[in-house]
């Protein structure tokens, strides 16, 4: 089975690769020409007869949530995570490849829904950002297509690529002395990028070709205050060092939703598996090594 992958150098791309996928980069297919006869002919290309894929799976996004707030990156966010996914996956279908598309818990905003339930698939969306807005877009012209959505959370991937992502830079504060003070009013499940890569894998193997489903690491949802004290103890420091702080007190360009936990139900139902606790991903990330910055 053939399964091409944009977004080929990120967190979750990189692990796809690893696992056999066929990777594209930016320099192969640059998502912010979405909407341009060129951005079609290079992905019909994609498609053409002999290389026909049998997945693709998107994960190439603009990722830089703050920075999407920044009116002069406007366009390019537009066409990156709103236009390009439909794009992508309106040839797919012509194509008959099944397209499965990643998003994000930043669809959601607000408060947890009744009394405490992570976000389910059909549950109404409402983004508080650019970038949960330009994501959301991109969402419904996959699912017009036909295609599979995948919403994820709070995604880390500690050694692939360190100081990237939260967990190597608490990781690395723990281990250089540093105490922070981490926002203790954002819960969510961290993801960490193998584990993902693995679940995604297996959805492109599976009898599930369309709709919305979430997948995260399992467990505990977590402040990120309370992810910070973990990797702090599972490295050996003292999570005591890791004092709590509220959004408020750390202002953003863009507002982050206090609730990011999403159902893993419909995994279960859908793909038939259950993601690993995050704690037993930290725990393996932690041990794979970290190169401190
Ligand atoms: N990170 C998170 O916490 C998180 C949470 C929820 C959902 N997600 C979603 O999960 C997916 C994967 O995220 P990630 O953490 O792996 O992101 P990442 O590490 O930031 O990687 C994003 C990838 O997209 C590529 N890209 C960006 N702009 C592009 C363009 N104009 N043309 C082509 N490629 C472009 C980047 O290319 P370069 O390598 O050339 O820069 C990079 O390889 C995304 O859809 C994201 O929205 C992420």
């Amino acid at each position: 089975m053939t399964v091409i992958v944009t977004g080929a150098h990120g967190q979750v791309g990189r692990c796809l690769v690893a696992l056999g996928g066929e990777g594209i980069t930016r320099a192969e297919l640059d998502l912010s020409s979405a909407g341009t006869a060129d951005f079609r002919t290079a992905v019909s290309s994609l498609f053409a007869d002999g290389r026909r894929p049998d997945v693709m799976i998107n994960t190439a996004a603009w990722t830089d949530v703050d920075g999407a707030e920044d009116v002069t990156n406007r366009r390019t966010v537009e066409a990156v995570n709103a236009i390009a996914p439909g794009e992508l996956a309106r040839a797919a279908a012509d194509a008959r490849t099944k397209f499965i598309h990643i998003s994000t818990d930043y669809v959601f905003s607000g408060a947890a829904p009744d009394g405490g339930r992570g976000w389910r698939p059909d549950d109404p969306v409402h983004p508080a950002n650019e970038y949960g807005r330009t994501k959301s877009e991109g969402e419904q012209a996959v699912l017009a297509a036909g295609g599979v959505v995948v919403r994820t959370s709070w995604v880390w991937s500690g050694p692939e690529a360190p100081g990237r992502d939260f967990v190597s830079v608490m990781a690395t504060l723990a281990e250089n002395g540093v105490d922070p003070r981490v926002v203790d009013d954002q819960v969510g499940r961290p993801t960490y990028a193998p584990d993902l890569a693995e679940e995604l894998w297996a959805l492109a193997h599976a009898d599930v070709a369309s709709g919305i489903l979430n997948v995260t690491n399992a467990g505990e949802p977590v402040s990120w205050c309370g992810l910070a004290k973990e990797v702090f103890r599972l490295s050996g420091h003292d999570p005591a060092r890791v004092t709590p702080c509220t959004t408020r007190d750390w202002p953003m360009p863009a507002a982050r939703p206090p609730w990011s936990v999403l159902d893993l139900e419909p995994w279960s139902t859908r793909v038939g598996r259950t993601p690993p606790d995050w704690q037993d991903s930290v725990r393996r990330g932690l041990g794979a090594g970290f190169r401190l910055g």
